[in-house]
């Protein structure tokens, strides 16, 4: 709490900038026939998604998804028992909605459209082509005893298979968890051993990049330590020549002899649909639970009316499909909506950088969704390349994963989208499901680095350091949600204790998002980072706790703190500092070996960006590390440390203060 009400301050020093900051109208692209037409109209029904929620949320979940039987009740639970459920009662299938559904009406359109690593390598599925892969790889998946309610281990680079997977897991009524391909095997063992997962999917390798990523490798030393894991079924990407045991199944067989149809499982509103682990603040990664009625629904109506989504439409999200945004915006969400739904394999820098832009132009993209990191990282180049292409039958550009700072949103809004297109800076996590802050195209007028507003049926709130509501504009706190939404991850797996303790502990009452915000004079929303203990690296969660215990495991670190610090392109880079043990010798070649010790625990998007050895920490007289003190030597803002005198040893500052200047 003492963290939430510093961060609070220190957002206020920005308090009238922000107020200061212009709106850009409604854009002339977006204008005419979008989903929902100008402020006020997404007032009234804002206003009436909160003042008649049940009404609302009965309305829309009927128009958004198809039921094979109607729920009784929309809401029930409360945060306080943390019990809440939407759509008791109800039933359906995930992926019948996402699928089966459209074939009568759209049966021979594009559901995906996969672009390979290699420019132009392009394969299309239409939704029928997508109900006969999906249900090829649900029999497969039954014949190895997987049923209703048993967690499948998914990981895989983004070939199209990785969603046809996650659709066959949704049939049958198995419960997905994918694990981001860039994870160390020491990460996927630990999120296969948390879910007992019994099946894990994957491929031989994959290719990013130009680029092979041993996938199938990484498998193999993960699961030599999972006892629960029955059968390895492996994709071939890239037919290598692998080693292949008994327990490893290739899936070009199988998939061949499977039958082509495969009836969807009948599913409660509230069964689980799938778990997705991501990093907290403190102790290992949390496996998130997502259940069936609530999420689609909610994945379904966000991707309507964020993207302004009509019928025709080429839609893409550049993610991947093993973080929350995948899931939600390249797969569930589209598909449920009958979209049209572009997979892409590669980087915004393969071969070079206009690989975007020659994207966009060869499949006449209209929504575009990328993050803060990737436009940073385009922007440095010069804007004559990207003048080349067409880029003109995009209409929105989307942006998520971090604060998006107004130079890159300007940049975006300028070049690429030429001053004509929607930017939606869409706000939400893992825990969320879907948007909960963001413009609507042709509803909200935009300001650059804001997101502006909450999403139907979502009550934010702003809490202060002494855990009370903060009203009025022109304020900074502790963003908060104050009722139930539909898409609300419902539990971390095996441990609803620490789920209540985590999201509702801190403001009674309240979900608690973790993050920081300011309110402006138009009751706009910026969000202003983490008030944890999390860092976001690239648009990426990781926790400060797991990258020091990554450190620790060496034998050579005594103690350490991990804080995230100022970086150009990833928005945050990784600062590690390190005590060594009385025998180690500080050594170029030991910090480089501890800097592969985190890449080789977590991942290689983990690798810290400085390892500072030293020999004390600024800890309190209680023994508390100073953290704040560590973020601003690094950040280089040793002219407002504060008040260092109550450290147990305010020597150290200086010492720290020369070797973070001798490692920058
Ligand atoms: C954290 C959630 C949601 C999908 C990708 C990340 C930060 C996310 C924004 C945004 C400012 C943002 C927050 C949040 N974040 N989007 N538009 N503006 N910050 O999901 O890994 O669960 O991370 O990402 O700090 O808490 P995630």
């Amino acid at each position: 709490m003492a963290d939430a009400g510093s961060s609070a301050k220190r957002a206020k020093l920005a308090v009238d900038e922000r107020d200061e900051v212009a709106t850009v109208d409604v854009i002339a692209r977006v204008k005419s026939g979008a989903n929902i037409s100008g402020l006020d109209a997404y007032r009234a029904l804002y206003d009436s998604s909160l003042k008649d929620s049940d009404e609302f949320w009965r309305e829309h979940a009927t128009r958004f998804v198809s039921w094979a039987r109607t729920f009784d009740e929309v809401c029930g639970g409360t945060f306080a028992d943390g019990d809440v459920r939407w759509f008791a009662g109800g039933k359906l299938n995930v992926c019948y909605n996402c699928v089966d559904r459209h074939i009568p009406t759209k049966g021979d359109e594009v559901a995906i459209v996969h672009e390979g690593d290699e420019v132009g390598s392009v394969t299309t599925y239409t939704y029928k082509d997508v109900q006969r892969e999906v249900s090829r790889i649900a029999n497969v998946l039954k014949s190895f005893g997987v049923r209703k309610g048993d967690n499948v281990a998914v990981y895989m680079p983004m070939m199209a298979e990785l969603a046809f997977v996650m659709l066959a897991c949704a049939r049958i009524g198995a419960v997905h968890s994918v694990v981001f391909a860039g994870f160390s095997s020491e990460s996927l063992r630990d999120r296969i051993n948390d879910a007992r997962c019994k099946v894990v999917v994957t491929a031989d390798e994959g290719r990013r990049g130009g680029r092979t990523i041993p996938l199938k490798h990484t498998v193999d030393m993960a699961v030599a330590m999972c006892p629960t894991v029955e059968a390895v079924l492996v994709y071939e990407r890239t037919h290598a020549d692998i080693k292949y045991s008994s327990k490893d199944h290739k899936l070009t067989p199988l998939l061949e002899a499977a039958r082509p149809f495969c009836p969807c499982e009948e599913m409660d509103a509230e069964d689980p649909l799938f778990l997705l682990y991501t990093s907290g603040s403190t102790g290992k990664p949390k496996g998130l639970l997502h259940t069936t009625g609530g999420y689609l629904v909610y994945a379904a109506i966000t991707h309507y009316f964020t993207f302004d989504y009509r019928p025709g439409d080429v839609y893409a999200c550049v993610a991947d499909c093993g973080w929350i945004t995948g899931h939600s915006y390249i797969v569930y969400g589209p598909l449920c909506n009958g979209a049209t739904t572009l997979m892409f394999e590669s980087t915004p820098l393969y071969p070079d950088h206009t690989r975007y832009w020659d994207l966009i132009q060869r499949h006449r993209i209209t929504q575009f969704y990328t993050a803060p990191t990737a436009i940073r990282s385009l922007m440095r180049f010069s804007n004559d390349a990207m003048a080349k292409f067409d880029l003109t039958s995009l209409r929105v550009l989307g942006t998520v994963g971090e604060p998006i700072n107004p130079e890159a949103w300007r940049w975006y809004y300028d070049f690429v989208g030429k001053r004509s297109c929607s930017i939606v800076d869409t706000y939400w996590q893992t825990e969320t499901g879907g948007h909960v802050v963001s413009p609507l195209p042709g509803c909200t007028p935009l300001k650059p680095g804001s997101a502006t507003l909450p999403f139907f049926g979502v009550e934010t709130a702003l809490m202060d350091g002494d855990g009370a509501e903060i009203t009025g504009n022109s304020v900074s706190g502790v963003l908060c949600i104050k009722r139930p939404w539909p898409g609300m991850a419902r539990t971390i797996n095996g441990d609803h204790a620490r789920f209540m303790v985590t999201y509702f502990g801190a403001y009674p009452g309240y979900y608690f998002t973790g993050d920081g915000a300011f309110r402006d004079k138009d009751g706009y929303i910026w969000i202003t980072g983490r008030v944890d203990d999390v860092l976001n690296v690239s648009g990426h969660r990781l926790g400060s706790a797991e990258i020091e215990s990554a450190l620790i495991e060496h034998e050579f670190v005594a103690e350490s703190a991990v804080i995230g610090c100022p970086h150009d392109t990833k928005g945050q880079g990784i600062c590690c500092y390190v005590v060594l043990t009385a025998d180690a010798v500080e050594s170029s070649d030991l910090l480089a070996e501890l800097r592969l010790q985190v890449r080789t625990t977590i991942g290689p998007f983990a690798t810290p960006d400085y390892i500072i050895a030293t020999p004390g920490l600024p800890k309190t007289r209680s023994g508390k590390i100073m953290r704040r003190v560590l973020r601003k030597i690094i950040a280089q803002e040793t002219d407002s440390l504060g008040d260092v005198s109550t450290l147990a040893d305010p020597s150290v500052v200086d010492i720290l203060i020369e070797k973070a200047n001798e490692a920058i």
